[in-house]
């Protein structure tokens, strides 16, 4: 069933998710469907969402949720969801669900929306997620408020770092003034929408053929 469809006719654990997320959620996620993906969510709140997720996946996904608050432990379900106890800006504990379940495919940052948390996971789990992975961050409208560390134009925020990030994917163009990094040669393409950045991996290649179809 269609993620949205099955969000409206929902009638166990709560979600909470705005409405315009869901084209953005099947855009990006749809290639997954049905695969052995290893999805992270952070932040599981009222453990529907997890659960929404491994609906739409299937049965061969494998769902991880992340949370501060040990009452969510209660959302495993022994089966495809896993839930594990901690700060989503305490790399010891990232790197501690890399080594159990192995890289994750695709992960939606969706827990404190403070700008240093969500910098904390981004930094360091965007260089690990697979090499056609996913990185999805929502309710980036708190990027703009000061009370999660935000504000228009604020260098901390974290749509002023994807600013940044945009000159990093095109690096190999800025002919000398900045080097490529990791970012530039893995980064397939990012997508923005209102409250959501998403990152998508994928670049195997070099981006021209020697010679070949260089760009002047
Ligand atoms: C908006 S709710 C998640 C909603 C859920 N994903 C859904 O769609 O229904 C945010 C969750 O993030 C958790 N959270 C807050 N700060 C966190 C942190 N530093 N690390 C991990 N989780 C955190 C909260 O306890 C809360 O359960």
């Amino acid at each position: 069933m269609p993620l949205w469809g099955d969000f409206l006719t929902n009638d166990g654990r709560i979600v909470h998710k705005w409405k315009h997320y869901f084209p953005a959620y099947e855009r990006h996620f749809s290639k997954f469907v049905n695969s052995d993906v290893v999805f992270l969510e952070i932040g599981c709140g009222r453990g529907g969402s997890l659960e929404l997720w491994k609906r739409y996946f299937g049965p061969h996904a494998r769902i991880v949720g992340i949370d501060i608050d040990s009452r969510c432990r209660a959302f495993g379900d022994g089966d495809q969801i896993e839930v594990r106890i901690g700060d989503q800006s305490d790399v010891g504990f990232l790197q501690s669900l890399i080594d159990e379940f192995g890289p994750f495919d695709a992960v939606l940052d969706d827990g404190s929306h403070v700008m240093s948390h969500i910098r904390a996971s981004f930094d360091f789990l965007y260089p690990r997620i697979s090499r056609n992975g996913v990185y999805f961050v929502e309710d980036l409208h708190t990027a703009y408020w000061d009370e999660y560390e935000g504000g228009l134009r604020r260098k901390a925020s974290f749509i002023e770092h994807c600013k940044d990030l945009i000159d990093e994917l095109n690096a190999d163009h800025a002919r000398g003034e900045m080097q490529p990094t990791a970012f530039t040669s893995s980064t397939l393409s990012m997508h923005f929408y209102d409250s959501i950045a998403v990152f998508e991996k994928g670049r195997t290649t070099r981006k021209w053929a020697p010679q070949v179809g260089r760009p002047d």
